[in-house]
């Protein structure tokens, strides 16, 4: 409450209320804070966790992680385990740096507590990171790197792209996630369709086996049907995939509070409290298909412990937050951990 009331109001006003610079300046204001060690121990002693979950062979000190997109090109990575999170996600890169799309791109919808983006994976790209990555070294908790196609590379041959971001990556990832599913790159979710992913997943397969095996996870779209989530399993099956991450925006835009239905109209992807559901409907699915045997991060929606209780109960072994995080901020994460430790 006293975060919503007094912090949140503070930054949500940042660059007077324009989403993109108030997300710029807290970016700028976490590098800040990574870099000064006293207050990175004094936070990890309120916020860290202890908890120890292994998945996909990887251990993890706690089960909620900061989902991609927040911190693409990892500029603040010393201080989101100092904030509660037991991994962190970075990315999406792509092989070529890129703006994203012209802003305006990124939305609140604060009465439907919900964001509208079509960034287009603005980054500085896979060797960028690379190279911050190698200067940086480990974090103290599990990192996964998300990797998908520059805007300029043909749909035809994506390939190419993620294999040279998984190359460039592969020393630094403690997972790598397969995104296929933001509807911000055009032509990316058909990389989703069984022929494409069954191309794409192989050959990551491959090069990440000949490198030294790292686990691969795809991360899916909440506007798949069912029979298209199956496909997707089979491929995940036949190539040896690790775990799934589901889900991503949607391009849906139920739920949304009145006040919000003309911002909510914007090109993009809608994520937040209006997705939970949905969300929670894919983790299931996936769990009664695969009869739990494939590893599913859990993320969409989730705003409190017990919506992230709900969704480990749906089947996820892990969870990511990024729009809850948004509005309610480390003491949300800080919830969710005794939530899960107390159980
Ligand atoms: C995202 N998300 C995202 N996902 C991804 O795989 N790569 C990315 O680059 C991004 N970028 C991104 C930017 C912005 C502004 C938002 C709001 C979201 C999707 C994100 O990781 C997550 O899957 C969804 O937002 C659903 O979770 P929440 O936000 O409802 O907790």
């Amino acid at each position: 409450m006293v975060y919503q009331q007094l912090v949140r109001r503070a930054l949500f006003s940042l660059g007077g209320g324009d989403p993109e610079i108030a997300h710029e300046r807290t970016m700028a204001a976490l590098t800040r804070l990574g870099r000064v060690r006293p207050a990175v121990s004094l936070l990890r002693r309120y916020f860290g966790t202890t908890d120890e979950h292994t998945v996909f062979g990887v251990r993890f000190p706690g089960v909620v992680g900061l989902a991609a997109g927040m911190d693409k090109d990892g500029s603040a990575l010393r201080a989101w385990p100092a904030l509660g999170f037991g991994f962190v996600e970075v990315g999406t890169v792509t092989r070529h740096a890129q703006p994203g799309n012209p802003a305006p791109r990124l939305f609140r919808l604060r009465d439907s507590e919900a964001i509208v983006n079509r960034m287009g994976f603005n980054n500085a790209g896979a060797d960028a990171l690379a190279a911050r990555l190698r200067a940086l070294g480990p974090i103290g908790v599990p990192l996964g790197i998300s990797i998908g196609k520059s805007k300029a590379t043909p749909v035809e041959v994506a390939v190419e792209d993620y294999r040279h971001s998984l190359r460039a990556l592969h020393p630094y990832g403690d997972y790598f996630a397969v995104n296929v599913s933001s509807p911000n790159t055009p032509g990316l979710r058909g990389l989703q369709d069984r022929g494409a992913l069954d191309t794409l997943v192989g050959e990551l397969r491959r090069e990440s086996d000949a490198l030294g095996r790292r686990p691969l996870l795809v991360k899916i779209a909440p506007d798949l049907t069912d029979h298209a989530i199956a496909e997707v399993l089979q491929v995940c099956a036949d190539h040896d995939v690790d775990g799934l991450i589901a889900t991503n925006t949607t391009l849906a835009r139920d739920g949304l509070a009145a006040a919000d239905v003309p911002t909510g109209a914007e090109a993009g992807g809608l994520s937040g409290r209006p997705l939970a559901e949905r969300a929670r409907e894919v983790v299931a699915f996936v769990g009664r298909q695969t009869s739990g045997a494939l590893p599913v991060i859990g993320v969409g929606g989730i705003f409190d412990a017990e919506g992230a209780l709900r969704m480990l109960d749906a089947g996820a072994s892990l969870v990511q937050l990024y729009t809850g995080f948004v509005f309610g901020g480390p003491p949300l994460v800080r919830r969710i951990n005794r939530a899960v430790a107390g159980r």
